[in-house]
């Protein structure tokens, strides 16, 4: 793809090599993902993260666990329900996922997908752990070569699109664009499923004023639009539903974590205790959406 074809909203690549050190740090991934730059970034964000950990209670990189365990328990609980699932992780970066899901689920189909420099930099690294890795895809999200990328894909199978750290760097209308061309591009498989992170403004939390000056610098370093779009799960269900998406649940850490590990992933929309908390921020600082498409209610 020609540097021309690619859209302007390809300036946070960086923080993909921070994120990626992380997720080594967290011992959930492997060494061929963090690279120096990765290493240099988590040195740098240390000291402050380790007074917010002590004097605030959280961090950074505590809602990056939170963000990932959420996606990868959800993930896990699709491809028990559909054992022929095909994923495509935009904006993988250097996160361990697909290596781990393609080696733990060989009978799935795991694509990963991300701008030009950052899959090759991805692909030299799968190729370090296994020479027979499958091809990152190389795609901007805003261009047609997203479209493209389907076509990968048996529309007979479910598929399964997840994003992780991406959709804020997004204003609105681009997120709304992103959401519309998953729709559009995923209509016609015989179900579609969309699993992402996001931050929602954070209000009631101790941490909220760090993580409004973090986001104005992150914005700043990373040239983009980042910024917090939702107060209530409502809002994220509307916006959702008017992309396309006929079903979608909002996942709130404190009430999927307070229950046992075999009851967390019921919690579904017609479950009494979710229903309860979709009108109400309960205050954490990074929620995962769960978006459906053609797939008959359970
Ligand atoms: C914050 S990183 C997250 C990486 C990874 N998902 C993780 O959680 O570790 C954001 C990723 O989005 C990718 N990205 C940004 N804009 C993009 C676009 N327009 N099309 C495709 N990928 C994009 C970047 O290259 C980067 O790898």
């Amino acid at each position: 793809m020609s540097k021309s074809k690619l859209s302007k909203h390809r300036h946070i690549s960086f923080t993909a090599h921070y994120t990626g050190y992380i997720w080594y740090q967290m011992g959930i991934s492997h060494s061929a993902f963090a690279t120096p730059q990765g290493k240099a970034l988590a040195l740098l964000a240390h000291p402050v993260e380790k007074l917010a950990e002590k004097y605030i209670g959280g961090s950074m990189r505590t809602t990056l666990k939170t963000r990932h365990t959420l996606l990868d328990e959800h993930l896990t609980q699709l491809i028990e329900q559909h054992p022929n699932l095909q994923v495509l992780e935009i904006a993988a970066g250097l996160s361990p996922r697909g290596w781990w899901f393609r080696t733990h689920y060989p009978s799935i189909d795991y694509r990963e997908l991300d701008l030009p420099a950052m899959a090759e930099t991805k692909q030299a690294s799968l190729t370090m752990i296994n020479l027979n890795s499958p091809e990152v895809l190389s795609a901007d999200l805003f261009t047609q070569d997203f479209k493209n990328a389907f076509a990968v894909f048996d529309p007979k199978r479910p598929l399964v699109i997840i994003s992780e750290g991406l959709i804020n760097y997004f204003d609105k209308a681009l997120l709304m664009q992103l959401l519309k061309s998953i729709v559009l591009y995923g209509q016609d498989f015989k179900a579609l499923h969309y699993l992402t992170d996001l931050y929602p403004e954070p209000v009631q939390n101790k941490l909220a004023k760090v993580i409004w000056s973090s986001s104005k610098l992150l914005k700043l370093l990373s040239r983009s639009a980042f910024s917090f779009h939702f107060v209530t799960p409502n809002e994220v269900k509307q916006f959702f539903t008017a992309a396309g998406f006929d079903q979608v649940d909002v996942v709130q850490p404190k009430v999927y974590f307070a229950e046992p590990n075999s009851q967390r992933l019921n919690l579904h929309t017609d479950h009494p205790d979710h229903q309860q908390h979709q009108n109400e921020h309960l205050g954490d600082l990074v929620w995962m959406i769960h978006a459906q498409l053609n797939e008959p209610k359970a």
